[in-house]
């Protein structure tokens, strides 16, 4: 038995004890990225350091960081899944000794003094090799020698580990199973089945190759790395011999909280199981979204429609189960206990979170039993639809159309996926092609700008978006100028075409204003200021006056970058050497963002 508090004390003692220094976690919402919305694993906000920038805590580093995935987020409810989860992850950076780093993660999983797993519960997955890298004898050989039994080598969909959208740092990794004891499913059973055998619960990365553009080929990493995970929930649920990781914990705490309070109980049925655990899991998330600096609420777009998804589905599932969604801010505060001493800004922001959860709720209890009613004509008509044309020797599919789909939407709120859900628990399928023609129709009639609702990944660390990260510092410091302090960084996200930044001010720029920050950023373009970087702790930092979010209790040290007597700020960079690379600076729009929060676009021409 070991609590979240003890893991997570013998992770940092471990990774101490053998040379690494912690860094502190990101924030769950990626800052100047464009290719995901959240934070997607402990390496992910670390790419610049990955592709040979150097770190300035060294190249040993661990940390614990907040993550958010939403691509298993229809196995949420099983026992394992998750779409919010922290993740202990530890960095080498510049080498790539697989047969060392092997070593550390058996002798952490196994050693008395640390999690204690009998060997025999322990299996391993390494790469199979095919035409882009070798078949991974070194990461097996290592395994054996530590005397585990259950090695598997397993293709590139199981062992090779990109970012999302395969572009960047890469290549073959080598994962670490419990062996829960459950029956093998088949005489070939492995890891690769996913019949629950075995629980993944750490991963390690041996980052020697890199993707450059979209499709493009794999080539030798110049500076390989190592990038590891362990999913601190699975690891919690193992150490604690539990089948899920709802059965344990604050998890746990939720459940029971639920079960008090709702009519249908728990293990009532399977449906019941999965609504409760999605609402648990569902609304941690939120906390987590809501409880951001970044000041995200939920929206059509983005990370903001990625909230929203999260709260309707958990508003359908207390449905499901009968629960009352005014409890939704006990749950906020259960979590907001939990995790706040940690994660500052969840605390801070306690009533912001349970008032924007409240908000939603109110929105969508409305909507959802008109929309449950219309869902249901939907279905019926279909029926009708497919009796008549059976009768006629016609083949009708269970196809709910684009149209219908995009009321639920449009009229209703239903988001798509949950349209689907509901489709798929009637045995029917949406024609999503025709809801995009749909949505998309509709984009153009009410002009809204790209929704992020069908946002791909793609990763970028061009000159161009690094010209732009120096082009925002500026344009903070125009703003900051012209408004005062008080105005702050509310969000940023950089594509090698634009800079988009979000700030606070009361009021819609007027055109005058906007020529005005113009010709300030244009102004420091034109005196070409070498743009300087230094590394400090973070109390030289603040105490230099330096912009940034100082919320990590754990940070040390950072970067700060500093464009003459015009700005100083924290920043992970990369950055122009000087302010003439810029060229020209041009604001293309300002609008709202959302309440009192202003949303710039800016090009360098
Ligand atoms: N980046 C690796 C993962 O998330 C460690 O599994």
């Amino acid at each position: 038995m070991k609590t979240e508090k003890e893991l997570k004390e013998l992770w940092i003692k471990f990774f101490t004890e053998h040379g690494f220094k912690r860094i502190p976690g990101y924030s769950i919402i990626p800052e100047n990225d464009p290719t995901v919305l959240f934070t997607t694993a402990g390496m992910h906000p670390l790419v610049p350091y990955l592709l040979g920038e150097p770190h300035p805590y060294g190249n040993k580093i661990f940390d614990v960081q907040r993550c958010i995935r939403t691509n298993d987020i229809d196995s949420v409810g099983d026992n394992s899944h998750l779409t919010f989860f922290e993740m202990l992850g530890n960095w080498t950076l510049g080498s790539c000794n697989k047969r060392e780093m092997i070593k550390l993660s058996f002798e952490f999983l196994t050693s008395s003094d640390y999690l204690n797993i009998p060997v025999n519960k322990l299996a391993v997955s390494v790469f199979a090799g095919d035409e882009t890298a070798p078949k991974d004898e070194e990461a097996y050989n290592a395994w054996k020698d530590c005397g585990v039994k259950e090695i598997f080598y397993l293709n590139k969909e199981h062992n090779w580990w990109a970012l999302g959208g395969g572009i960047g740092p890469c290549g073959p990794d080598s994962e670490m199973f419990y062996d829960t004891g459950k029956p093998k499913c088949c005489e070939t059973c492995s890891p690769a089945c996913d019949c629950g055998k075995y629980l993944e619960i750490w991963n390690d990365v041996f980052m020697q190759y890199l993707v450059k553009e979209s499709g493009g080929k794999v080539e030798k990493l110049k500076h390989p790395n190592i990038d590891t995970g362990m999913g601190f929930e699975r690891t919690i649920a193992v150490l604690n011999g539990v089948n899920s990781v709802y059965d344990f914990g604050c998890l746990r705490k939720v459940i029971e909280f639920i079960n008090d309070k709702a009519k249908v109980k728990y293990e009532d049925s399977e449906k019941a199981v999965r609504s409760y655990r999605i609402i648990t899991d569902h609304l941690r998330s939120s906390v987590f979204i809501l409880g951001d600096e970044r000041g995200v609420v939920p929206s059509n777009i983005g990370q903001g429609y990625i909230l929203r998804r999260f709260i309707r589905r958990s508003i359908n599932c207390a449905r499901n189960i009968q629960f009352d969604c005014k409890y939704f801010s006990d749950i906020a505060d259960i979590y907001v206990d939990e995790y706040g001493k940690e994660y500052a800004d969840i605390d801070k922001n306690r009533n912001f979170i349970k008032d924007e959860l409240q908000k939603e709720v109110e929105k969508f209890s409305k909507a959802i039993e008109e929309g449950h009613r219309e869902f249901n004509k939907v279905i019926l008509g279909i029926e009708k639809h497919k009796e008549f044309a059976l009768k006629n020797g016609e083949i009708v599919d269970n196809v709910i159309s684009g149209k219908s789909a995009f009321r639920l939407y449009d009229t209703f709120g239903f988001p798509i996926e949950l349209t689907k859900e509901l489709a798929f628990e009637r045995g029917y399928k949406v024609d999503e092609e025709d809801f995009k023609i749909k949505f998309k129709e509709h984009q153009e009639k009410s002009r809204v700008a790209s929704a992020g609702i069908f946002k791909g990944g793609l990763a970028d660390s061009s000159r161009q978006s690094a010209f732009l990260h120096t082009a925002t510092h500026l344009l903070l410091a125009a703003l900051q100028k012209k408004y005062g302090f008080d105005v702050k960084q509310r969000g940023s996200n950089i594509t090698p075409e634009r800079l988009r930044f979000d700030f606070n001010l009361d009021h819609k720029m007027t055109p005058q204003e906007i020529k005005e920050i113009e010709d300030f950023v244009n102004n420091a373009i034109q005196q070409e200021i070498p743009v300087k970087c230094e590394v400090m702790s973070i109390e030289e930092a603040k105490e230099s006056g330096a912009e940034g979010i100082f919320t990590n209790k754990y940070g040390e040290e950072v970067k700060v970058y500093t464009i003459g007597h015009i700005s100083k700020e924290i920043c992970g960079g990369p950055h122009a050497d000087n302010t003439k690379e810029l060229h020209h600076f041009k604001i293309i729009k300002e609008e709202s963002s959302s309440s009192g929060i202003r949303r710039i676009k800016a090009i360098l021409d």
